[in-house]
């Protein structure tokens, strides 16, 4: 009677076991909304330890003992990814300059960004003659960014493909350089200069701060002249000046990171939304992605999509294609010079804790910036100035959520 009734219980269980499992891989399918806050707390990729720690070390200070410099911008990746919490913007801004010869855009002296510090006054990098091709590019946004990572290539070669011939995105495909420099779909940066984020660490931590590591052992100049002389930091493999590969805390920091949480939103913030699709600012700035599920591999076969980043929706307002909006600064990255002109639509999530906007940095009024808009974008400007002031405020509300 007994081994009946636990014959008849372990039955159930069973049973009962599969129809969860059954029910967990229907609902796996749907995708979940990601995690949003300023909260530093973790997406759930690693424990709050692992996450405390890896922020520790975004937020190190290195001297010149470590590495630092000798031509550097900053001396931590916080300095200038900070607001409101580590990971996030700052007003901080970079110089780039170069020269255009009519055909192409030609590198400043030891390449287009010029360091605005260094370790010795003998060794500042000035713009030279002759390079009249100049822009500051202000910080952008890393919380979130490992869901950015995690879209498939090909949902980006289809957003792009959705667009209107005369709005079209482009899509560049980069080197990631921890898959020997294998292809991927650019995402990174205000020129889609990288796809991956531990690419981006690297060559962070080597141009904003001067540390070289172990997927960029050269040392940058200062305009093109060696700095050896002030280099008391040995640059040898494996990892330069990285021994602890720092860049691996970096990436898997921005990784583990929440997306940018909406603000509060009024009957205003509703109806700005509305508008906003309404004139076409969606086109662009896409409301809705969704990531590539958990276990896709990515990065040139260097990185697993991990449960906590696959398969989900976010809403980064942004197609991560490069597009001509009239506001080019003229500078070449890892493009080619079809991208001479373009930028990278902005993800607009977060983008009420920026009171700098555009790639410069120079407008500084959210009306403005829309109307900064021209070229690929002319025709959704044209929309906007045809709302009524009411409507305006209402779709300027809007962005103030986000
Ligand atoms: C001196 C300021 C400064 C420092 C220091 C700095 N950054 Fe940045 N960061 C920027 C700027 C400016 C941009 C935009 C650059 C561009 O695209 O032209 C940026 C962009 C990025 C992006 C691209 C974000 C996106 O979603 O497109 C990542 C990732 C990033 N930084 C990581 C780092 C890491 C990691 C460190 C530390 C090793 C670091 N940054 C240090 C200023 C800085
Ligand atoms: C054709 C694509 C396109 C369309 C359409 C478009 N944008 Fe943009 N948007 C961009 C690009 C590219 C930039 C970056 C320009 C720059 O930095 O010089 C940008 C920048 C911005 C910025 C500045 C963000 C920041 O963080 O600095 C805001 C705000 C913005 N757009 C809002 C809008 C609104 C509102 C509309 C609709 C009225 C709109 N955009 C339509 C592509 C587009």
């Amino acid at each position: 009677m007994k081994n009946i009734k636990m014959y008849v219980l372990s039955t159930f269980i069973a049973v009962f076991a599969i129809a969860v499992l059954l029910a967990n891989s229907v609902h796996s399918q749907a995708p979940t909304e990601a995690p949003a806050g300023f909260d530093n707390l973790t997406n759930g990729m690693i424990s709050q330890a692992q996450f405390d720690a890896d922020l520790l070390t975004f937020e190190e200070r290195d001297d010149i003992a470590k590495g630092l410099g000798p031509c550097y911008n900053a001396q931590a990746c916080s300095e200038c990814h900070q607001n409101p919490v580590t990971g996030g913007i700052s007003q901080i801004t970079e110089l780039r300059a170069g020269h255009f010869d009519g055909f192409n855009f030609i590198n400043h002296p030891g390449g287009s960004l010029i360091n605005d510090r260094a370790t010795n006054a003998e060794i500042q990098e000035r713009i030279l003659g002759g390079n009249e091709v100049r822009t500051f590019r202000t910080s952008l946004n890393t919380l979130g960014d490992g869901f950015i990572e995690a879209i498939d290539s090909n949902t980006i070669v289809a957003i792009s493909n959705s667009q209107p011939a005369s709005m079209r995105g482009q899509v560049i495909t980069v080197p990631v350089n921890e898959a020997g420099n294998a292809l991927r779909t650019a995402r990174f940066g205000w020129k889609n200069q990288h796809a991956s984020l531990l690419s981006f660490s690297g060559d962070a931590y080597l141009n904003e701060i001067g540390i070289t590591n172990r997927l960029n052992l050269t040392e940058n100049t200062s305009n093109g002249n060696s700095i050896a002389a002030f280099d008391p930091v040995p640059d040898t493999a494996p990892s330069g000046e990285d021994p602890a590969n720092d860049i691996d805390a970096f990436a898997e920091f921005m990784r583990a990171t929440k997306a940018p949480p909406r603000g509060p939103i009024t009957a205003d913030v509703n109806a700005g939304s509305s508008l906003f699709d309404a004139v076409g600012c969606n086109i662009c700035h896409v409301r809705t992605i969704t990531t590539a599920p958990a276990g896709t591999i990515i990065n040139g076969g260097a990185f697993t999509v991990p449960a906590a980043l696959g398969n989900k929706n976010i809403h980064p307002f942004s197609d991560f294609l490069l597009h001509n909006v009239g506001t080019g600064d003229g500078i070449v990255q890892n493009g080619g010079q079809s991208t001479r002109n373009k930028l990278r639509t902005p993800p607009l999530w977060g983008m009420r804790t920026r009171d700098r906007l555009m790639h410069d940095g120079e407008t500084v009024n959210r009306n403005e910036a829309i109307l900064r808009h021209a070229g690929e974008a002319s025709g959704v400007v044209s929309n906007y100035n045809t709302l009524s002031t009411t409507q305006k405020s209402q779709l300027i509300a809007f962005l103030n959520s986000l």
